[in-house]
């Protein structure tokens, strides 16, 4: 069994990749840990929880960082929903999180589980920066980091014309991460708007898995009108299942050794990825960088977790 410790802003395409793993045969979510970002934590604590009684598993869900360790927290609920799962009804309250603060079981789960956690980071990184902040030492423990953010090499951002949304809103614990010397390995929102489009085909195949292939669609609610009005992508798109994807099952990616920084300024810069090919920086190579996740592989290994 591989162990993942998943940290999450749990909304509408959060709450798919941890289906995911969830589901996976080989893989024990040892905790899911939230932090602010799509919605307000005490939101994503309660849709985590939502998330791990639906899919029926013990798994404990702590409370983190409810926002930005410099900035003012800027929520994404005109693209997730008001309650980030598609404002469609679901009972998302009076649930109760596990006792512990999130970077405090970060550090914990890593130290007591040396060299087997893969830590899967699909929410802004505030929780992970605190982290590493009070123990460095975990960096060098950690097996796998796999991360959603950025924009890969050149795409383009979705919240500002060059940076992605976890990035964005708190580049400062990106810088931390990126400085950290823990094994990063990222997924962009390039890779999700490339790979990971869910088509009203694909969306009919998930259907007619039954509950949880509903589920996956109906939260998507609100994220399938943005894609139409706003990012004019053919359905919603899966960032966070494929980067889940790819903690899961990494050997279908190409992926690129790179010298990665952040800009930490104010927009239009703000959380915009700086990747150094040619040494200007004297950045050492810090990320290895997916540059493509094949289509296939992503929506037939979604289809058969939750099917
Ligand atoms: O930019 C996409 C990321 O922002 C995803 O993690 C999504 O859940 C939102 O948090
Ligand atoms: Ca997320």
């Amino acid at each position: 069994m591989r162990k993942f410790l998943i940290d999450t802003d749990t909304a509408s395409d959060d709450a798919v990749a941890m289906c995911m793993a969830f589901r996976h045969p080989d893989v024990e979510v040892v905790a899911c840990t939230v932090v602010a970002g799509n919605v307000p934590l005490p939101q994503a604590v309660q849709n985590a929880l939502y998330t791990v009684e639906l899919c029926g598993v013990d798994v404990p869900v702590y409370v983190g960082a409810d926002r930005p360790m410099l900035r003012d927290l800027i929520t994404a609920q005109e693209v997730h929903g008001e309650d980030g799962m598609g404002d469609i009804g679901l009972p998302l309250s009076g649930r109760t999180a596990s006792d512990g603060w999130a970077p405090q079981v970060i550090i914990d789960t890593i130290r007591s589980n040396p060299g087997e956690i893969t830590l899967v980071a699909i929410g802004p990184l505030t929780n992970v920066a605190i982290a590493l902040l009070m123990a460095p030492d975990i960096a060098g423990l950690v097996e796998r980091v796999v991360i959603m953010g950025g924009t890969g090499e050149h795409g383009p951002g979705n919240i500002s014309p060059t940076a992605e949304f976890n990035f964005w809103v708190d580049p400062e614990a990106v810088r931390v991460i990126l400085r950290s010397g823990m094994p990063l390995e990222f997924v962009g929102w390039d890779i999700s708007i490339a790979s990971a489009v869910v088509t009203t085909a694909r969306q009919d195949q998930l259907r007619a898995l039954g509950e949880l292939g509903n589920f996956a669609i109906d939260i998507q609610a609100t994220l399938q009108s943005y894609a139409w009005e706003e990012t004019r992508l053919e359905g919603p798109d899966f960032p966070d299942p494929i980067a889940m994807a790819h903690a899961i099952n990494p050997s279908p990616a190409t992926v690129e050794h790179l010298g990665v920084d952040i800009a930490v300024g104010p927009d239009p810069m703000r959380g915009t990825l700086i990747v150094d090919h040619y040494g200007f920086s004297q950045l050492p190579k810090n990320v290895h960088v997916v540059t493509h996740y094949p289509e296939d592989a992503f929506f037939t290994m979604l289809y058969e977790l939750l099917g």
